[in-house]
C-alpha cells in the first residue's frame, strides 16, 4: 500500500476500506508485555568490576558514581551479593600499583599477580559465578598503551601477542572461565586459542573485542584504572569511528581464529554495527555499554534531568534490540535491583 493510500484511509471518513489500528495492541500493560519483541534479562548482563591491592576498602570512582575499586575481600563479598541478586558473570579489571608497571607489562602474567589471585579467590568463594578476565597490557604498562612500544612510539604487534598469550594462559591457570582480549592486535585471538589448547585449557572461552573503536567514551574507565596513555592515542590499533565494513572484517578474522563470542565496543554510538555483526554471524554477539555511556546517564540523573531507572532500561533494551545477546554494563547491579523491585517503575 502506498503512503498516499494510508493517508486517505485515515482522513476520508466515508472510506469503506480498512483502517489499520496498531494501537489496538498497545491498550493494556498485559497486552504490551505479550507483544513485546525484546526483553532484558539479568542472564544477558556481565558486570565489569575493578579490583585493587589492599584490605578492607572500596573507593568510588569519581567519574563513575556508583562504581568502585574494591580490595579483594570486599570484592568477594560484593560478588556473592550480586550472585544472590541474579548476576552470574563479572568482567575483572585490575588497578596495578605503579611500582609493578613496566614497559612490557610483565606483571600481567605473574601467577601471583592481582588478577590471578582474585580469580582464584572468586572461584573458591562463589564458584558458580562466571569470571571473565581482560587480556590486554594497558593496566600493566608504564606508558598506558595496549602493546609494547618501540623507541619511535610505534605499537609492536607480534611482540605484544607473545605477552598476551602468556597473560591468557596464566589467567586460565588461575581459573578464568573466559579470556577477553581487548587490545586489537592482529592475530591475537588465534595465538591465544592455540596456546590455551596446547596448555590443556581447551574449554576456556575467548570473548573477542572484535570491533573495538578508538573512542572518547573510554575516559572514565581510564580514570578508574589510572591507565590513560601517556603519549599519543590508540588510533593505530583501535578502529576508526567512521568505519563499518571494517568491523565485519575484524569480526570475520576473529571468528576464523577461534573466537567463541564477538564483541562490539562501545555500544550506543555503534548500534548499527551491533546489528550488522548480528546479521553476519551465528555466534553470540556482545556489546560493551562503556564507562562514558554510564557517566552521561549518571550525570544527567544527578542533575535531575532524566528519570534514571527508565533511561537505564530503555538504553539497555535498545542495545539488545540492535542485536546484542550479551551486554557488559556498569548498570548490571542497578538493573538487578530495579527488576527485583519492578513495582517502583
Ligand atoms: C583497554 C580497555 C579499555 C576499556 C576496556 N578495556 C579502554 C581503552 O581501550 O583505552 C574501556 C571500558 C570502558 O570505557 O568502560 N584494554
Amino acid at each position: 500500500m502506498s503512503s498516499e493510500n494510508l493517508t486517505e484511509n485515515h482522513t476520508d471518513k466515508s472510506a469503506t476500506t480498512l483502517i489499520h489500528r496498531p494501537r489496538r495492541l498497545r491498550c493494556s500493560a498485559t497486552l504490551r508485555r505479550m507483544v513485546q519483541e525484546t526483553t532484558l534479562s539479568l542472564d544477558d548482563l556481565i558486570y565489569p568490576m575493578f579490583v585493587m591491592e589492599g584490605e578492607g576498602q572500596k573507593v568510588e570512582i569519581s567519574s563513575m558514581p556508583g562504581c568502585y575499586r574494591y580490595t579483594m575481600e570486599v570484592l568477594l563479598q560484593e560478588i556473592a551479593f550480586l550472585y544472590q541478586l541474579g548476576i552470574g558473570a563479572v568482567a575483572l579489571f585490575p588497578v596495578i600499583l605503579e611500582t609493578k608497571k613496566d614497559d612490557t607489562g610483565s606483571e600481567s602474567y605473574n601467577p601471583e599477580g592481582l588478577v590471578q589471585r582474585t580469580v582464584k579467590a572468586i572461584k573458591q568463594a562463589v564458584p558458580e559465578v562466571l569470571v571473565i578476565t581482560d587480556t590486554a597490557l594497558d593496566p600493566f604498562t608504564t606508558h598506558g598503551h595496549d602493546g609494547i612500544v618501540d623507541e619511535n612510539g610505534v605499537i609492536l604487534n607480534d611482540p605484544t601477542i607473545e605477552v598476551l598469550v602468556k597473560m591468557a594462559v596464566s589467567q586460565a591457570a588461575a581459573g578464568s572461565d573466559m579470556v577477553a582480549p581487548s587490545d586489537m592486535m592482529d592475530g591475537r585471538v588465534g595465538a591465544i586459542r592455540r596456546a590455551l589448547d596446547a596448555s590443556g585449557y581447551i574449554d576456556v572461552r575467548i570473548l573477542a573485542y572484535s570491533a573495538k573503536y578508538a573512542s572518547a567514551y573510554y575516559g572514565p574507565f581510564r580514570d578508574a584504572l589510572d591507565s590513560a596513555p601517556k603519549f599519543g592515542d590508540k588510533k593505530t590499533y583501535q578502529m576508526d569511528a567512521a568505519n563499518s565494513r571494517e568491523a565485519i572484517k575484524e569480526v570475520a578474522l576473529d571468528i576464523a581464529e577461534g573466537a567463541d563470542i564477538v564483541m562490539v565496543k562501545p555500544a550506543l554510538a555503534y548500534l548499527d554495527i551491533i546489528r550488522q555483526v548480528k546479521n553476519y554471524t551465528n555466534l553470540p554477539v556482545a556489546a560493551y555499554n562503556v564507562s562514558g555511556e554510564y557517566a552521561m546517564i549518571k550525570a544527567a540523573a544527578q542533575n535531575g534531568w532524566i528519570d534514571e531507572k527508565k533511561v537505564i532500561l530503555e538504553t539497555l533494551t535498545s542495545i539488545k534490540r540492535a542485536g546484542a545477546d550479551l551486554i557488559l554494563t556498569y548498570f548490571a547491579k542497578e538493573v538487578a535491583l530495579i527488576l527485583a523491585n519492578s513495582d517502583l517503575l
